[in-house]
């Protein structure tokens, strides 16, 4: 397994969002993206910001936006996260029936190209899109809430997408995004995950930064097989 070294991405769904631009300075100095999930009351049944607090928030950070849509026709939608400066704009497969034309138009519109597989969605029928993707965003939950319980079996998928992405040579990031914390992110690593969203473990601490901190050198030491 060749994994490159882990990317923490602390999820602003867990901050207080009447203090964004504190709440993303609090891990600015600590976090490699910063996980921005987006959602429309139709592809889940939570709601939460849209392109104009992306482009507000752009000015507030140096860091990259990890932009995690979860809404339907992502085709109409996600080239503006592109062009609002995201670095990674990541789309469900489940939401798109053309994922690799989508995946075209963020790369020219100067975005990183993400694919999302839900808890439900198998990840056989996607391996072969991956050399058109430059993230595969794996849920280890349920999209559409925070704070939900980790399910480990879903990690059968992670392993599944290490073996493709190492056996292929893709210069891919997997990442895995529901419960990860302190207790979970080590089998995640383990598993081939080189990018970990995490919310609660991170908003939830007293600390930002330092749990930002403890999470990567937990995964860096998983990874290592340490
Ligand atoms: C949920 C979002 C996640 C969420 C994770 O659908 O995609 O990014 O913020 O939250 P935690 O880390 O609390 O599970
Ligand atoms: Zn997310």
């Amino acid at each position: 397994m060749i994994v490159p070294s882990p990317i923490v991405a602390p999820s602003i769904l867990a901050a207080d969002f009447a203090h964004l631009a504190d709440e993303v300075r609090a891990v600015e100095n600590a976090a490699d993206w910063l996980h921005v999930d987006v959602m429309d009351n139709h592809f889940v049944p939570n709601l939460t910001i849209g392109l104009p607090v992306v482009q507000s928030l752009r000015a507030a950070t140096q860091l990259p936006f990890d932009v995690h849509l979860m809404i339907e026709d992502p085709r109409r939608w996600a080239p503006g996260y592109a062009d609002a400066g995201a670095y990674n704009v990541t789309f469900h497969a489940e939401a798109c029936d053309d994922p690799v034309a989508l995946a075209k138009d963020l790369r020219s519109a100067g975005a990183k190209a993400g694919l999302a597989i839900d808890r439900d969605t198998p990840i056989e029928p996607y391996l072969e899109l991956l050399p058109s993707f430059d993230t595969l965003l794996i849920m280890t939950i349920k999209a559409g809430f925070g704070g939900q319980r980790f399910i480990p079996q879903l990690l059968d998928k992670v392993r599944a997408a290490r073996r493709h992405v190492d056996s292929g040579h893709l210069e891919l990031r997997i990442e895995v995004d529901g419960g990860i914390a302190a207790d979970t992110i080590e089998q995640a690593a383990a598993a081939g995950a080189d990018a970990f969203v995490a919310g609660t473990a991170v908003y939830g601490a007293a600390d930002p930064a330092e749990a930002v901190r403890r999470l990567r050198g937990l995964a860096e030491r998983a990874a290592s097989g340490a």
